[in-house]
């Protein structure tokens, strides 16, 4: 049992393999988060107890009878605004009568094996009941009759846990949810570092790290996308721990809409994580008996570094998240025509690309934006998906019967959620982009944001794909998003509802989702944002894997692919070899080998020197693909700390097999550059594939090897792969 209630103590005890997470019950039914972090064997949390107030200016509640209780310094659980707790709190509903305190105390709780779907949210999920267990705790303000339902499920092998919150209005009258975290939890140190990823397009999740500060810290995205420039993700770093040691708490939200996680340290220097919805520009009207989800935030501790907090977060992904027919089936090898020719490419051009592609083994063509409408250019067409015959004459039938005669598989690119100014849809329903009336729309990359709020927009966005998709042998699509929200409204929506729009625009698209994955089971979904700029968990809820950024230089794909790997798996990230010039392609292949691995060039161009190293990858692609897609991953020398090479590994589950790749990003001259290698078993031995040569674990670990006479210019790679020697 990974939950228990200690009934006499008022404890609920949360453990996974590695960690414990502590509730109690306190006087009143405050719940009080007492503990988190490694894993602990008692229930006695007298001496934790929360720090005792005795100050001036924190208020007490005068039946609580324990007098050293203030709500202002107490580790609360799920606190609420307005009564008491001076620091950011978790939730705040604005009652019939207009004022917004909110006051949630313990009522009742039930705890059952397995997880509950999230009401039309993404959401991690248990493949078997036995595989996790979960409690939810029933807690309820007696004033205003609003009521909420804090959910836990804890993943026991993972050492990970998730929080989600449903929000019941159990009065008679309407009220406002003016903020709702999924999680909130506490500390009661501040000796943290906090860890983050920032970026920009082409140039994606950045690694930051600095130390946490008294105050308030905000991550956070107002772009009605979980966006390029912060992703939903932060870590609690323990002063000290590194990448291989020390405590790490990983949070990650599942979702692709604004969102918000604030670190706040108070004057006791305790510290409190939030992680849900941005309040910013949210307020969801809840009518007498409705209720509201929230998406759902994961939890992960580490007691063995980054490093780690990274592959148990890369297992509950593969594992609990990712979803359908492409979860365990080989992926097929791509090559993808955006880089290759833009706008510009009619039949025969897609067709020459998939017969190049056809001789060194190259298994799907995936014809990019450009198929619709009249779009010869980023200006218009977007919403009209019906194919330009002036390209593919005869249609998309002919293309693909083609395609599919020499073998290769087909996929296409849709933009769903946007339309342009200049295209039939727009023509025929101007009130369908995100708009606010008699207010001038932003444009951006010369398009609109359509309003997939509304039902009637959906279904005729939906309509039109499922027309194509149920009438051609359509094997993949990439669904791309190319720009932010802005005068965020829906001409359905109303004043009292107003502020639901950046959700609700959330959920339509999930709804949409949803739908294709549904009622086309067996096409492989590729989300896209321009690049990684929706790079989240829900995202991978519907589609295994994300196009992680619209670079494709390898030396700069190492920053965004090492950042990338800090909550998402090898297998998710969209990763190609395109003909960008700073490094060769034996580079190039060696970087993309580290995700979905694929092709973004006109293979007629490849020379025949080329054409024999990317036959090499395609035979790599196909021995390498159970470590990369199920492999653990080991990050060696992090860009943030080198900035002359970076290195990684990838080891198979049952540590028989190793990948190690060293990239240099700037000419590296050494005759001693030694590298200790990570995640084997010091009791094997292994032969390095390239000389025959055998080392046991413990040596490679320990000792390490000297790789300083392998290659050393710029933008110069080697792998070394080792197999167990049986
Ligand atoms: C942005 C994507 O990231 C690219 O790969 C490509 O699909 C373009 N959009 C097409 O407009």
């Amino acid at each position: 049992m990974s939950i228990r209630f200690y009934e006499e103590k008022k404890i609920f005890k949360l453990d996974t393999a590695t960690s414990s997470y502590v509730i109690e019950i306190f006087e009143q039914g405050y719940l009080l988060c007492q503990y988190y972090g490694a894993k602990i064997p008692d229930v006695n949390f007298k001496g934790y107890k929360f720090r005792e107030y005795f100050a001036s200016f924190s208020p007490s509640n005068a039946s609580v009878e324990d007098h050293s209780f203030s709500a202002d310094v107490s580790p609360l659980e799920y606190s609420g605004f307005g009564v008491g707790d001076f620091r950011k709190t978790a939730v705040a509903i604005r009652n019939a009568d207009g004022n917004n305190c909110t006051d949630f105390r313990y009522v009742s709780h039930k705890i059952y094996k397995g997880k509950p779907a999230l009401a039309g949210m993404p959401a991690t999920y248990a493949n078997t009941d036995d595989e996790c267990e979960t409690l939810e705790i029933y807690v309820r303000d007696k004033v205003t009759d609003a009521a909420a339902v804090l959910m836990y499920t804890v993943f026991e092998n993972y050492g990970a846990m998730t929080k989600a919150v449903r929000i019941i209005n159990e009065s008679d009258k309407p009220m406002d949810i003016e903020k709702v975290y999924s999680a909130s939890v506490s500390f009661n140190t501040m000796d943290f570092d906090i860890v983050h990823l920032y970026g920009r397009h082409n140039a994606e999740r950045n690694m930051a790290r600095s130390p946490l500060e008294h105050g308030h810290t905000s991550l956070s995205s107002t772009r009605g996308s979980s966006s390029h420039f912060h992703n939903p993700f932060a870590a609690l770093v323990r002063h000290g721990a590194d990448e291989n040691q020390g405590e790490v708490f990983g949070f990650n939200l599942v979702y692709s809409g604004n969102f918000d996680i604030t670190a706040d340290v108070d004057y006791y220097e305790c510290t409190r994580v939030n992680i849900g919805i941005n309040p910013d520009g949210f307020t969801w009207h809840l009518e007498a008996g409705e209720e509201f989800q929230t998406p759902e935030a994961v939890l992960v501790f580490s007691g063995e570094g980054i490093g780690e907090m990274s592959r148990i977060f890369h297992r509950l992904y593969n594992n609990n998240l990712i979803r359908g027919r492409w979860k365990t089936e080989k992926r097929p090898l791509l090559i993808n025509s955006w880089e290759a020719a833009y706008f510009s490419f009619d039949t025969d051009k897609l067709v020459s690309f998939a017969e190049r592609a056809k001789e060194v083994g190259i298994e799907m063509l995936v014809m990019d934006d450009g198929w619709f409408g009249v779009r010869n250019s980023d200006n218009c067409s977007l919403g009209d998906w019906y194919v330009n015959e002036d390209k593919l004459p005869g249609g998309l039938g002919v293309l693909i019967d083609r395609v599919n005669a020499l073998g290769l598989k087909f996929g296409i690119w849709y933009e769903p959620e946007m339309i342009s100014p200049d295209s039939d849809l727009y023509r025929a329903h101007p009130d369908w982009c995100i708009h606010v009336p008699g207010r001038d729309c932003s444009i951006a990359r010369q398009q609109y944001v359509i309003d997939m709020s509304r039902a009637d927009v959906r279904e005729n966005i939906y309509g039109q794909m499922k027309e194509v998709l149920s009438n051609y042998k359509i094997d993949y699509v990439k669904w791309d998003f190319n720009r932010n929200i802005s005068e965020a409204g829906s001409a359905l929506l109303g004043k009292e509802h107003g502020e639901e729009i950046f959700h609700r625009f959330v959920l339509g698209t999930y709804e949409v989702m949803d739908r294709l994955t549904r009622d086309f089971p067996d096409i492989l979904l590729e989300n896209c944002s321009g690049g990684g700029g929706r790079f989240d968990p829900a995202m991978l809820y519907y589609s295994p894997q994300i196009w992680a950024s619209d670079n494709t230089d390898a030396i700069e794909r190492i920053a965004i692919q090492f950042g990338t790997s800090m909550c998402y798996p090898a297998s998710t990230m969209g990763a190609h070899v395109s003909m960008s010039r700073r490094t060769g392609f034996e580079t190039k292949g060696n970087v993309a080998m580290w995700g979905t691995f694929g092709y973004e060039l006109d293979p007629n161009h490849l020379t025949e020197k080329d054409i024999e190293i990317v036959k090499k990858q395609v035979a790599d692609y196909h021995k390498y693909y159970n470590l990369t897609h199920n492999g653990d991953l080991y990050r060696i020398v992090n860009p943030w700390d080198n900035s002359y090479y970076a290195a990684w590994e990838l080891v198979s589950p049952d540590k028989s097999e190793m990948l190690f790749t060293l990239v240099n990003m700037r000419y590296y001259h050494c005759n001693k550059r030694i590298i200790r290698f990570r995640g084997l078993d010091a009791d094997k031995y292994y032969t390095l594939e390239e000389n025959g040569e055998v080392y046991s674990g413990a040596f490679l670990m320990n000792a390490g090897l000297n790789v300083s006479r392998m290659r050393s210019g710029t933008g110069d790679s080697f792998t070394l792969h080792f197999v167990e020697k049986k």
